[in-house]
């Protein structure tokens, strides 16, 4: 089985990144899964979306077909997003726009949101609201609201709020859990054959 951690923030030195990389350590070290990747939006390494790719424009295929496998080959995501002015950041928003040619469909998803002080609700319910239509991402009932995250998760304990560092890490490994067993579930859903992309390629 193969998680793979989008991290949704394009700031460089984003407490989104500490999250993620948390998450990811906390898959391993749980044996949660096979195989991990952390795919970050760092930097922006997605320029915003346009019609050359529906053309199937080279520059676009040469930056697009890596990911695109990673994405495939994976059984569950793990979307971590900041809060930034009470919404998901522009760059994830556009990530969202690439694919739609079923390499998230019918997989679940958790959701982290991060915030440096009480937020995270808006991007929870933004992603809830409108980020799998085409791409068909399968949002899990459960979900993590990092509230303060410069006092957790930090890899030096003296960084960190005791009761709450103590909470995040049981709860987040409480959620990839259950994302595991979504995985499981949901593949034996798409090996049904019924989710076959090629009959409604859009979602309505
Ligand atoms: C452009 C911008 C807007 C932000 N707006 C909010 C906000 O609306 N609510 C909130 O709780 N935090 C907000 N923050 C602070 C983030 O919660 C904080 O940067 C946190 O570390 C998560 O973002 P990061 O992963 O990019 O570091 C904002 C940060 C940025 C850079």
């Amino acid at each position: 089985m193969k998680i793979s951690v989008i991290c949704g923030s394009s700031r460089k030195q984003a407490q989104s990144l500490k999250v993620s990389r948390f998450i990811e350590k906390t898959l391993a070290d749980n044996g949660l899964c096979d195989e991990t990747w952390l795919f970050a939006l760092t930097g922006n390494p997605l320029p915003l979306w346009d019609e050359a790719i529906w053309d199937g424009d080279p520059g676009w295929k040469a930056l697009l077909d890596p990911l695109s496998e990673q994405l495939a080959a994976s059984d569950a995501f793990v979307v971590v997003s900041p809060e930034w002015h009470g919404q998901v950041p522009s760059a994830l928003k556009n990530f969202f726009l690439m694919w739609g040619k079923g390499e998230l469909a019918h997989k679940p998803a958790l959701i982290v949101t991060v915030s440096s002080a009480d937020g995270g609700a808006y991007p929870v319910a933004e992603l809830r609201m409108s980020s799998y239509k085409n791409n068909r991402i399968c949002y899990i009932p459960e979900q993590i609201i990092v509230r303060n995250v410069e006092s957790v998760l930090n890899d030096d304990p003296a960084l960190n709020d005791p009761d709450a560092d103590a909470y995040f890490r049981d709860r987040i490994l409480y959620a990839l859990r259950i994302l595991r067993e979504y995985a499981a579930a949901l593949k034996k859903v798409r090996e049904t054959g019924v989710t076959d992309p090629g009959v409604y390629k859009n979602g309505m």
